[in-house]
């Protein structure tokens, strides 16, 4: 599974998930656009990538804007030759505020849609024109999105609809297009979202019984993205310890 010399586009790199797909990529070879919307974050993590050996650039981006977007996927190109990897991982999730769909205020909704939902077609469409066969995206979806919990779970029930809509787009170009669904991750956002006895009861009924990690999630992440999974595209990938079984 060499990824070794892929460049590869990461958005929501500055911390939780996105971080350890950005520097679990770099340990393996990869050159990294650490593509995030917060500038101290995400600078923060292409240094400490470089320190420790590894190739990365950060970019500022808002997955929300086509301009933004365009304007990274040049930068990416222009430093790098091209593009051979994007995952779109970055949403509001640490940042959001949860409001029952009856009284949000509209504005914020269309807000959450633009960044968690429709980011991942911004994204896709700023980047293609720079990869060729054998490129993969992957985006971030959730558990959640089988949930219908509120209008985070709908934006990732989206996710896994467009990544299957991409997939059959980009499939006669020789782009795979696959989501992760990961199942609660141990990170910032998610203790800063989830109540503490909230997550042990959701852990309790876990098969598996435990967290996941952004490690468990990498995982799958350099498989989906490695000539290993070359016949695979439109995949909803769950990792989540057993937390949602489609039968
Ligand atoms: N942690 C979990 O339990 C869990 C479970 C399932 C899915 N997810 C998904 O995984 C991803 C990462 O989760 P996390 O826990 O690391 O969350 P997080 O909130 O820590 O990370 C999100 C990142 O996205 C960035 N971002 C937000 N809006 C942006 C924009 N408009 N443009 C560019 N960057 C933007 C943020 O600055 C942040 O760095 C998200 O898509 C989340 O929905 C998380």
């Amino acid at each position: 599974m060499s990824l070794s010399g892929k460049v590869a586009v990461i958005t929501g790199a500055g911390q939780g998930i996105g971080e350890g797909y950005a520097k679990g990529l770099a340990r393996i070879g990869c050159k990294v656009a650490v593509a995030d919307i917060n500038a101290e974050q995400g600078g923060r993590v292409a240094t400490e990538i470089r320190k420790a050996g590894g190739e990365a650039v950060f970019v500022q981006v808002d997955v929300s804007s086509e301009e933004s977007a365009g304007a990274l996927a040049q930068q990416v190109k222009d430093k790098y030759g091209a593009i051979h990897y994007l995952v779109n991982n970055a949403a509001m999730f640490g940042n959001l505020d949860f409001n029952p769909l009856m009284s949000v205020d509209l504005g914020y909704l269309n807000k959450v849609v633009a960044v968690n939902m429709l980011g991942s077609v911004v994204m896709t469409r700023a980047c293609v024109p720079h990869m060729g066969q054998g490129a993969a995206i992957v985006n971030q979806s959730s558990t959640a999105a089988w949930m219908n919990y509120d209008y985070y779970s709908f934006t990732k029930l989206a996710t896994n609809g467009i990544t299957c809509v991409l997939a059959r787009e980009l499939g006669p170009k020789g782009i795979r297009v696959n989501a992760i669904a990961p199942g609660p991750t141990d990170t910032q956002a998610l203790r800063a979202k989830v109540p503490e006895e909230y997550l042990k009861g959701m852990v309790a009924q876990m098969p598996l019984g435990r967290l996941g990690t952004p490690d468990d999630l990498l995982k799958a992440l350099v498989f989906l993205l490695s000539e290993d999974a070359g016949w695979i595209t439109g995949l909803i990938m769950n990792v989540d310890g057993g937390q949602w079984m489609r039968a």
